[in-house]
């Protein structure tokens, strides 16, 4: 018997609807389509794809912000809306890019840390405030300071304090550091790997820092255009990308290392349109090994060794 996983996600499907334009006819974004996914207890799932391609439509989904159109989220085996928002905001929390966004700047750093537990009842607030703030790393006389007078690491900590006082089971990091400094992106990403490590946390980690997911994730899935193009063991994607897109994002980021046998592959200047989906592959329009077929026959995910691949051609 395998083991529940932590987080599944079963063909789950977003669509937007848009207006182009003030008298324009609306149109339909897929932002996410028929999304698959599996987190196991402990794991780490590294989400990658360019600007655009449904990587935080995703995850809202996952934490129960965002319903989606179709196909089912389950976290520990439980549909996520069946649950409670008191139980739900106890076993799923996230970690988003920009603090200061959450943190109300009016309001000391005891009591932001403090709301979740007021809002979803908690006992011995106190006590579970300097539990979170020392797990974090900050100072405990940072808890009478306001957010503006923190530096962006110290608010991305207090972020974080947040989200772990309810003592979740998973963190979903969507582009935690990616409004930092290098270095202190690496201090939190530091005191990520710690607090993983000690909590036994399963995550889910959002970036476009591709070094940054090779040093963090278990796994990585790879999306385009709303799709998995790609999932594999961080290892193996790394060390042989198969699909056409995973190989031109990790050419266009990694410095040329000969030792890693990355190839050399350029997209061009064509962004992915959303608006322009037609029958093929969707990444058809950009590939540099397109064949004819590719443009009128979709690609259908298919298992490999290590995950899965949608490309036909791919070894
Ligand atoms: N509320 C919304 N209304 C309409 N379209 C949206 C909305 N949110 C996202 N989109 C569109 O859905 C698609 C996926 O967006 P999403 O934010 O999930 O991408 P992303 O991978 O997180 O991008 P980024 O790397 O820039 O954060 C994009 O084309 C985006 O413009
Ligand atoms: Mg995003």
């Amino acid at each position: 018997m395998t083991a529940v996983p932590m987080i599944r996600l079963a063909g789950v499907s977003k669509t937007y609807r848009l207006r182009r334009g003030l008298f324009g006819p609306s149109q339909e974004l897929r932002a996410v389509h028929d999304l698959s996914l599996e987190v196991a207890r402990g794991e780490t799932l590294g989400l990658v794809g360019e600007s655009g391609c449904g990587k935080s439509t995703a995850v809202s989904i996952m934490l129960g912000l965002l319903a989606p159109d179709a196909g089912r989220v389950e976290i520990a085996g439980q549909a996520l809306d069946a649950m409670a928002e008191r139980d739900r905001v106890r076993l799923i929390q996230p970690v988003f890019q920009n603090p200061n966004a959450a943190l109300n700047p009016v309001k000391r750093i005891r009591s932001l840390i403090a709301q979740p537990l007021k809002l979803h009842g908690g006992s011995e607030i106190d006590r579970e405030v300097a539990r979170a703030m020392e797990m974090v790393g900050l100072p405990a006389r940072l808890a009478q300071a306001y957010p503006g007078e923190l530096s962006g690491g110290q608010r991305q900590r207090v972020a974080l304090a947040r989200a772990l006082v309810l003592k979740p089971a998973v963190l979903i990091c969507d582009e935690p550091t990616s409004a930092l400094d290098v270095s202190v992106q690496a201090q939190i990403i530091n005191l990520l790997l710690g607090l993983r490590r000690e909590l036994g946390l399963t995550m889910v980690f959002v970036s476009h820092n591709l070094a940054v997911v090779e040093h963090l994730a278990d796994r990585v899935a790879v999306m385009y255009l709303g799709e998995k193009v790609e999932e594999a063991t961080t290892d193996a994607l790394f060390r042989a990308p198969r699909h056409p897109y995973t190989q031109a994002l990790l050419a266009a980021t990694l410095p040329p290392d000969p030792g890693r046998g990355l190839p050399e592959l350029r997209l061009g200047k064509a962004a992915a349109d959303p608006f322009a989906l037609r029958g093929g592959c969707l990444f058809a329009p950009r590939c540099p090994v397109v064949e004819p077929i590719c443009r009128s026959q979709p690609q259908d995910l298919r298992r490999v060794a290590e995950g899965a691949v949608r490309c036909q051609r791919a070894g």
